[in-house]
């Protein structure tokens, strides 16, 4: 049997590295679907197109040659045979991904490579519509959530220790502001599947949320297989 999860939650609410940590435990691939849009969002800068007029990446898409590939290092994407998953996770990649992410064309530039992960099976994939749109049928659905003051002071820290200078509110700002983008969006909004299982990792350590979201999987799969 092949196993398929989808994990969604906003930004900063550990979702990448539950998924990371659960595809490890498990011996699944993870995916993360939110690098594809981060790459857009680097292709749509370098080709000057305004973080307030995403749209105008649309014409430039055909030119857009994006692939993931997987080495020791986990998951790369490739922009036109550019390794680029260092250089997209910025501040800055953050806005233009979310931005561009809101460009119907851009979602359905980046549905073909999403599902042909999500039919290979034995998977984990993190975004925010893996439940609703990429993977309606998988086989256990998790939404991750935490405060947004909680989701910045780990996001902070992250970029802190990237020597990243933003301050603690820049990162507080950036994440509501996103959470709006990406909840308003007419197109595959971020928003749970119905059949979505709530986790709240506000006062969960990381080992706390994996054990416990471990936990869920299992009670489902097991449930399936019976
Ligand atoms: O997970 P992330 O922070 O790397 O995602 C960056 C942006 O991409 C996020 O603001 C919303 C968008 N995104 C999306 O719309 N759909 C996905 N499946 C993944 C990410």
């Amino acid at each position: 049997m092949k196993i398929r999860i989808a994990i969604d939650g906003p930004s900063g609410s550990g979702k990448s590295t539950l998924a990371k940590s659960l595809a490890k435990t498990l011996g699944l691939v993870y995916v993360d679907t939110g690098a594809l849009y981060r790459t857009v969002g680097l292709y749509a800068k370098r080709n000057g197109v305004p973080l307030n007029e995403a749209s105008k990446v649309t014409r430039l898409l055909p030119e857009a040659q994006i692939s993931i590939c997987y080495t020791e290092a986990g998951q790369r994407v490739i922009l036109c045979g550019e390794d680029v998953s260092d250089l997209i996770r910025t501040p800055e990649m953050s806005m233009y991904a979310s931005a561009v992410s809101a460009v119907p064309a851009v979602r359905s530039f980046l549905l073909e490579i999403q599902k042909r992960m999500a039919a290979e099976g034995n998977v984990i994939m993190d975004g925010r519509d893996i439940g609703t749109v990429i993977m309606p049928d998988a086989d256990v659905k998790l939404f991750v959530e935490a405060s947004p003051r909680a989701r910045a002071r780990r996001r902070h820290a992250e970029l802190m220790e990237k020597g990243d200078t933003s301050s603690f509110e820049e990162v507080l700002e950036d994440i509501i502001k996103r959470d709006a983008n990406d909840k308003n969006r007419a197109v595959a909004p971020a928003i749970p599947a119905d059949d979505a299982i709530f986790v709240d990792n506000s006062d969960m350590s990381l080992e706390e949320t994996h054990d416990h979201a471990l936990n869920i999987i299992r009670a489902k799969l097991n449930r399936s297989l019976c």
